[in-house]
């Protein structure tokens, strides 16, 4: 039953790319539309051919279905809850993978769970089903599974290359943070003189100017590959405990395990941060200017 669920989802979320968000304005990590537009484009051409099956998108969850078809409701129905409301991870998982929470809000039901390459392929597979999910709205180009949860060996003693953090309510999906190890990132510059001018306190340093970056590159250890929450529970904090969480994890990580990196701040670098990202960036580092940048 879960597996078929996964199945829907995961053949419904390849149908349509969501919009980009306003947010989204920084083009390095866009994917190519090529091939991306060339499946809707066909499904629509096939639907008018039959005379009757109008296809439309849904404005909320962008994708295209045919109302009249009680298949297409039915998908459309499953997916609309996944992309408003969250992803559905199942009370299953929240149940059966308490080992794995990194982070819980006493008296809710919130939690944050961790997942890496040792997980098991049931939770692997859940992370994957949202990073879809956050790379679509991100425009990102979308990271291999295969690479996703690489390492040399399962041997939890290795550092993972990537983690995952997942921010659970009930058993929705509502925030995500993708870590990557990382060994060197660029710093954000202050503006040239002709900006200074109007100087800024750091929080109100607008976002949407282009970020002035060193072509030096500095040591860093852990990346920022990926953040996200659901539009509906944005401005909460939840962003922000997801960074503090992986901080803190990664450090008690490296208490007990070998080759394992303790990590402050100062070692944590974003990948090419949306606008929404870099007003996050300069909220969790507390300065608009000199916090580090890679590209993935
Ligand atoms: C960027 C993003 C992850 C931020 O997520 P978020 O959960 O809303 O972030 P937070 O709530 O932790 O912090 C964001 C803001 O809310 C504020 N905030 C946090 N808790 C708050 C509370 N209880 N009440 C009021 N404001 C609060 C923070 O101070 C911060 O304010 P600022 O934007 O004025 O600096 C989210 O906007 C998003 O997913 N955007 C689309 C994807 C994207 O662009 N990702 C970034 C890739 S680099
Ligand atoms: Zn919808």
């Amino acid at each position: 039953m879960a597996d078929n669920k996964l199945n829907a989802f995961a053949v419904l979320a390849k149908r349509k790319a969501l919009e980009s968000i306003s947010d989204n304005v920084r083009p390095t990590k866009k994917a190519a539309t090529k091939e991306t537009n060339s499946i809707p484009k066909q499904l629509t051409q096939m639907q008018l051919s039959l005379g009757q099956k109008v296809q439309v998108q849904c404005k909320e969850c962008g994708m295209d279905y045919v109302p009249s078809l009680a298949v297409d409701r039915k998908w459309h129905n499953i997916y609309h809850k996944h992309i408003v409301d969250g992803y559905d991870v199942e009370s299953s998982f929240v149940q059966g993978h308490t080992k794995n929470v990194v982070y819980d809000v006493e008296g809710a039901t919130d939690r944050i769970f961790y997942v890496d390459h040792t997980a098991r392929s049931v939770q692997k597979r859940k992370a994957e089903d949202v990073l879809m999910v956050v790379q679509k709205e991100l425009g990102a180009v979308p990271i291999p599974r295969k690479d996703l949860w690489s390492s040399q060996s399962i041997d939890p003693l290795q550092p993972p290359e990537y983690a995952a953090y997942m921010y659970i309510r009930g058993h929705r999906c509502i925030g995500f943070l993708l870590t990557q190890h990382i060994s060197h990132a660029k710093r954000v510059l202050e503006p040239g003189p002709a900006r200074k001018a109007t100087e800024q306190p750091p929080s109100l340093e607008p976002a949407e100017q282009p970020l002035r970056i060193s072509l030096q590159s500095f040591p860093a250890k852990l990346g920022i590959s990926r953040i996200w929450t659901l539009a509906s529970a944005r401005k909460e904090g939840i962003a922000l405990q997801l960074l503090d969480t992986a901080l803190k994890h990664q450090n008690r990580r490296a208490e007990r395990v070998r080759h394992e990196l303790h990590v402050e701040k100062q070692d944590v670098a974003f990948s090419q941060p949306t606008e929404a990202g870099t007003r996050l960036a300069r909220r969790w580092f507390g300065e608009a200017y000199g916090w580090k940048i890679y590209v993935d």
